[in-house]
């Protein structure tokens, strides 16, 4: 399948550290946790490569074995993919200048490695050219902007302006409230615009240099769209899967139980439960509304609800992990106990009570 408009090349930007998924992140990139059973970046290749992407660079920094090791050289699945890694983190902005090698002197798509969603990106792209923009970014709407960053448009759809963090005293009544939604069209143009070999952030400084040119174009949409960069959004993403309000991707029904975990038949798996390959869940268990990762082991008797456990994370029998409780890999809960969250067991930690 071909692109509609001729983009083929994508970077997606992997090299974060992840910090608010850490612990979950001490061991993998965030782009490399799993969704269900496939790497949650691994759905945003596929998106690309449905669109009609031929060519792929990941832009790494932190832990990019991982990455590089999953997908190789892209032939299995019919795409080129290559990789830089940052020298020292260079922010978004610099991590796309630093890809620039791997890239044809064309327009590319850039992919926040962290967004679930199906936006059209042909749409984009169709938006970017029909404004004969240098960056397009596409918006997507929240009821409150004050944790992000707003983004204004003229009737056109071109950038008029950025309010980072606005207080109430900058927001107009009514108006609609849209940010940067991670997914963007660049021309070379807007590449050449930063500084190699430097840590610049594209949506603090590239994106405002190019709007005051004129340059930058914005679409907004009301896809399905969600940033999995916390805990409890990472939890939301797996439920938001499995009630089928993804969309793209098929729902495999209230909960989902990898084929190669091991359930006991008295066990019961609640609305919401996502348990991966090689996890166990013992008799009487229950677990509900949470990420059981690979290789964890649900004691008899246990319960976990609401939780996002690692891999080969043991909670004992009898224990009990509600509310968002973030264990890393290898965490323990002993026999009996009751850990309630908001909380956090350290990778290869015993939780205290
Ligand atoms: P936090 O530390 O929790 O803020 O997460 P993060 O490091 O992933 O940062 P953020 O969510 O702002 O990053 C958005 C996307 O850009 C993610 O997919 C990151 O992997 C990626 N990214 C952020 N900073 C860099 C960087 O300096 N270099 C590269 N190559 N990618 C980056």
């Amino acid at each position: 399948m071909s692109a509609p408009a001729g983009v083929r090349q994508a970077v997606i930007l992997v090299g974060g550290q992840g910090t608010r998924m850490r612990p979950l992140t001490d061991t993998l990139p965030k782009p490399m946790l799993p969704l269900l059973d496939l790497p949650f970046v691994e759905r945003q290749v596929d998106h690309l490569s449905a669109a009609g992407v031929e060519r792929v660079v990941f832009s790494c920094g932190y832990r990019p074995r991982e990455i590089e090791e999953y997908f190789g050289d892209g032939a299995s699945r019919g795409l080129q993919v290559g990789y830089v890694v940052d020298p020292e983190p260079l922010g978004t902005a610099g991590a796309i200048a630093n890809a620039e090698e791997l890239l044809d002197d064309d327009d590319v798509f850039v992919l926040n490695g962290d967004i679930l969603t199906d936006l059209d990106l042909a749409a984009l792209v169709a938006h970017h050219r029909g404004l004969g923009a240098e960056a397009t970014i596409a918006l997507t709407p929240v009821d409150d902007p004050s944790a992000f960053g707003l983004v204004r448009t003229d009737a056109d759809g071109r950038v008029t302006e950025f309010v980072e963090k606005p207080g109430a005293d900058q927001l107009v009544p009514g108006e609609p409230y849209r940010i940067n939604a991670g997914t963007y069209v660049l021309s070379p143009s807007a590449r050449r615009a930063i500084p190699h070999g430097q840590q610049v952030s594209i949506e603090r400084d590239t994106f405002p240099l190019l709007a005051a040119r004129g340059g930058v174009g914005a679409m907004a949409s009301d896809c399905y769209w969600r940033d999995i960069g916390t805990p409890g959004s990472y939890l939301d993403a797996h439920l938001d899967l499995l009630s089928g309000r993804v969309g793209f991707i098929p729902s495999p029904g209230a909960a989902w139980v990898s084929p190669d975990a091991l359930v006991d038949a008295s066990a019961t798996i609640g609305p919401g439960a996502c348990v991966g390959p090689g996890a166990v869940v013992g008799a009487g268990a229950t677990v509900a509304d949470c990420v059981v990762g690979a290789g964890t082991s649900v004691g008899e008797e246990a319960m976990v609800d609401g939780a996002v456990l690692g891999r080969q994370v043991t909670v004992g029998p009898g224990a009990r992990v509600t509310g968002l409780v973030v264990a890393g890999d290898g965490a323990m809960v002993p026999e009996g106990m009751a850990v309630a969250g908001p909380a956090t067991i350290p990778t290869g930690s015993v939780a205290s009570p």
